[in-house]
């Protein structure tokens, strides 16, 4: 409840008709702390695989697990009010078919509360995603850098220049045309950016995909400066939350080491007559 009522959840439905409107707010969250931070500012809260990098420090997405997204999943979902939340299919989970994506997303949305779930690739999810979003399952797209192909691109460059262009329009048509209510776009060129996203009739997300597309999204860690030895191009950094956490806890160990902490602020002291408190 706010002062003027419920907060009214965001759909689906509101999330497409944003489509070359005002430009949607989106972030990852993986706790339930983070994600009550962002509710209030963000239109779509994405429990991303990046979780398995950010918060398990695993090399690749490639490692986590429909355990780890239900887990970060119920999470999130708890310190959400109004914002979308959708969750990423991880590795594994979808990929040999129809029929094993549908049991694992209806297991990602009846265990975690979520609206919809995120799957990468273009055409040749086309019959998953159709699968899926006529059985009642919003899916959110992703193409162009999908990290979970990691191996196959051989690193994470930038996609979409020269030729490989047209194979990248193709795959974001596929998925619209599948059923998805929305396509990420990462590491796109600006130009292939601004293409895909006037072709396509539902909204594009960029993450390094240039203002072009109808709304951007952020790992909330990199926003926020939490790793500060690693800063792409595409991020900005709206806060250095890491440089921060290492300063305060240098003047944590110095204190303890220097017996400057716990002080009598901090100390529970005997009170007389009264058998003291658990506060005081
Ligand atoms: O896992 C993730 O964080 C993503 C991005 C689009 C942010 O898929």
């Amino acid at each position: 409840m706010s002062a003027t009522g419920p907060v009214k959840a965001i759909t689906v439905p509101d999330i497409m008709a944003r489509k070359g409107t005002v430009p949607l707010v989106c972030l990852t969250a993986y706790t339930t702390p983070v994600a009550a931070l962002s509710d209030a500012h963000c239109d779509i809260a994405l429990v991303g695989d990046s979780v398995g990098m950010v918060l398990h420090g695993l090399p690749s997405t490639l490692e986590v697990t429909m355990e780890m997204m239900v887990l970060h999943g119920k999470a999130v979902r708890r310190g959400l009010k109004k914002a979308l939340m959708v969750v990423d299919m991880p590795f594994g989970s979808y990929e040999e078919g129809p029929a094993q994506a549908f049991r694992n997303a209806a297991r990602l949305m009846s265990e975690t509360g979520c609206a919809a779930v995120k799957l990468e690739g273009g055409e040749t999810m086309r019959e998953t995603i159709s699968f899926l979003t006529t059985r009642g399952i919003p899916v959110m797209g992703h193409v162009g850098l999908t990290p979970q192909a990691v191996n196959a691109f051989g690193g994470y460059r930038v996609q979409g220049r020269g030729e490989a262009a047209e194979r990248i329009r193709r795959d974001a048509l596929a998925v619209a045309e599948a059923g998805a209510f929305s396509v990420v776009l990462e590491k796109l060129t600006e130009s292939l950016a601004r293409k895909i996203t006037s072709e396509l009739a539902v909204p594009t997300i960029g993450i390094g995909a240039s203002p072009a597309c109808d709304g951007q999204i952020l790992v909330i860690d990199d926003m926020l400066g939490m790793f500060t030895d690693f800063k792409p191009k595409f991020v900005k950094r709206y806060a250095d939350l890491g440089r921060a956490a290492d300063e305060a806890i240098s003047a944590y160990a110095k204190d303890v080491r220097d017996r400057a902490f716990p002080d009598e602020n901090h100390v529970f002291m005997d009170v007389q007559g009264s058998g003291g408190s658990e506060t005081a």
